[in-house]
């Protein structure tokens, strides 16, 4: 037997006893008579105890053993002299009778400790080092009780776990396709799934009423702390539900983890439709730990002979309670942060309302006392308190300023990550309109249904951007953490769908076609969701990356730095699969 007992278990209930432990060496310590060695695995540490007076060669072969070497240990459980009460097994230690060293280490690139002293691209480079280290080990603990939670709450409802094909038909809506060759149909290619949409779409025609799967998802887009080309849904479809339906029991998974994982009660999650959330907050998925909503000047700015908010579609600020003192170099430094290119905004205006009742503006020039006392009462401002303006075409403004409103949450400690604030963002519009192929695109995906009392709007073109869906987001803490829709299940409605996206028949047939006979079986009325796991842990885990809960994850540029791909393959392999490479690239 390699071993008896774990290194994280010991305790004084088991002094005396002979017991065998194998782990790694966390670190040793030589106090010339004693040499006491961290005995390190999954489960936690014990330290080994050798004495030179009573087992001299034992002791000397233990002050050889260096970090990370593997051993295992044959000794008797002993109450320590000096206790450490940081760690469960803190009270013993083992009086060590045999030593056998079962693999030897190189010295780790950096040390396996809480807090390391490796760089992030040095630890990516050595992912199985770095997962040795408790926070890392931990979250992917976490990432696995998650999992087995969400599995048991779904199977207890008749849910069915059923896995679809990763080798799929690639499809042109959505975020760009991962491909792959295939060898034996020269010059066609697979896609990897981006989703298993379509798939669970089938497995409702096919009558099988409640699907999830935890599944890997594929996505060839930019990369960002809350994006992985490959990722994790739990995906989800439900036959002869309505929203309301999904969103009960979805609420109620999410609630389950909040209680399961944290002890946290919810009452009903929020709704806020789409419009309001992109009016109050500027985004589709608001952060409301914090107040700050919105507020829109153009009645109380406008006519006052300043120019800029004279010409703006929209005037709209934010009141930071508390922040009037802030000074000049903290504004600068907010105007520069608005300035930036990835925010846009052309500039800043502040108003500080003084604790005594006096106001400073950045437009004082414009503006006499009692316009700006005006201001501060839409804001419902108090002394003390400072309001920030920006102005421009509306929803490019909204989201100005809802990047400056998260800068200020952050600034004024308003992002804590042990608070929760989840919400449904409800009524998405059905279509989005991109400037540079000058056509509508499906917001969510094409197999979304319009509310049914906004489909007669399918049938005038310039309504479309009215059209609202009945397609929902869950979001927490401003992630957006899981989204889903009501289907289409009628093929009529289905193919007027494909033709506002652009399609004819032959190429909706050609794309959709297996999707599109399929509804003329009897397809159900259905309805799903998909949570984005990954999302799902660092939120739970109170971070930033979803990276910190992927065993093995790609850093921004995509890459796998441990193993090296994306990489060049054969001209043996290209061959095979007719794959010409331009020289010149
Ligand atoms: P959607 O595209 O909104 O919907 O994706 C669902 C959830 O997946 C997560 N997510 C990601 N997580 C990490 N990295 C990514 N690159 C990434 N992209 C998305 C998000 C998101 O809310 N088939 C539909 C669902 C449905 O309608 O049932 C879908 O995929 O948390």
């Amino acid at each position: 037997m390699y071993r008896t007992h774990t290194c994280g278990e010991l305790n004084l209930r088991h002094a005396g006893q002979t017991v065998t432990l194998a782990g790694w060496v966390q670190r040793s310590r030589d106090l010339g008579g004693m040499t006491f060695i961290d005995l390190r695995d999954r489960y936690g540490i014990t330290q080994l105890a050798f004495n030179m007076e009573t087992n001299a060669d034992l002791c000397s072969q233990a002050r050889k053993l260096g970090r990370e070497y593997v051993v295992q240990v044959v000794g008797r459980v002993i109450e320590r002299s000096s206790k450490n009460s940081k760690i469960p097994t803190g009270d013993i230690e083992i009086e060590v009778q045999e030593l056998c060293l079962l693999n030897e280490s190189r010295t780790p690139p950096f040390t396996i400790e809480d807090q390391s002293d490796g760089g992030d691209d040095l630890r990516m480079r050595y992912r199985y080092l770095d997962i040795r280290r408790n926070p890392v080990r931990q979250n992917l603990e976490m990432r696995h009780r998650m999992a087995m939670l969400v599995r048991n709450y779904l199977s207890d409802r008749d849910f069915l776990e059923i896995e679809t094909p990763m080798l799929i038909k690639s499809t042109p809506e959505g975020a760009r396709d991962f491909v792959v060759p295939s060898r034996m149909n020269p010059g066609e290619f697979y896609a990897l799934p981006q989703s298993p949409q379509q798939y669970k779409q089938l497995l409702m025609v096919a009558g099988m009423d409640r699907y999830f799967q935890i599944v890997r998802c594929f996505r060839d887009e930019d990369l960002r702390a809350d994006r992985q080309p490959e990722f994790t849904q739990i995906d989800c479809e439900m036959s002869f539900a309505h929203q309301e339906d999904v969103l009960d029991m979805f609420e109620g998974l999410a609630k389950h983890l909040f209680t399961e994982m944290k002890g946290l009660q919810f009452d009903s999650f929020p709704r806020m439709t789409w419009h309001d959330a992109m009016r109050l907050y500027g985004s589709d998925k608001p952060d409301i730990r914090f107040g700050m909503q919105f507020v829109e000047l153009n009645e109380v700015v406008k006519g006052k002979g300043f120019g800029l908010f004279d010409a703006a579609d929209l005037v709209v600020g934010i009141c930071a309670k508390g922040c009037a003192e802030y000074s000049r170099k903290q504004l600068d430094a907010l105007t520069d942060f608005v300035k930036r290119p990835q925010v846009g905004a052309g500039g800043l205006v502040y108003i500080k309302y003084n604790l005594d009742g006096s106001f400073k503006s950045s437009v004082d020039k414009f503006y006499t006392a009692d316009d700006l006392r005006r201001v501060a009462a839409c804001f419902g401002a108090a002394p003390g308190d400072l309001m920030l303006v920006l102005c421009g075409p509306a929803m490019r403004t909204r989201v100005q300023l809802c990047a400056l409103r998260l800068e200020m949450a952050q600034q004024m400690g308003l992002r804590t990550p042990d608070v929760y604030a989840p919400l449904w963002v409800v009524d998405f519009p059905l279509l989005e309109w991109d400037e540079e192929t000058q056509r509508y695109y499906a917001m969510h995906h094409p197999f979304t249904a319009p509310k049914p009392e906004d489909e007669p709007l399918l049938a005038d073109p310039t309504r479309w951007g009215d059209i609202r869906a009945n397609a929902y987001d869950m979001v927490i803490n401003g992630v957006e953490v899981g989204g889903g829709s009501i289907r289409i299940h009628d093929r009529t409605l289905q193919n007027q769908m494909f033709h506002t996206l652009g399609f004819s028949d032959e190429q909706a047939y050609a794309q959709f076609g297996f999707l599109m006979d399929a509804f003329t079986y009897g397809a159900p009325p259905h309805a799903g969701l998909a949570f984005g796991f990954d999302r799902l842990c660092s939120l739970f885990g109170g971070v930033d990356t979803i990276r910190d809960f992927i065993a093995f994850p790609k850093n921004n540029s995509g890459r796998d730095v441990m193993s090296g791909s994306p990489s060049p393959i054969s001209q043996e392999q290209l061959d095979e699969l007719q794959i010409r490479l331009d020289k010149k690239n």
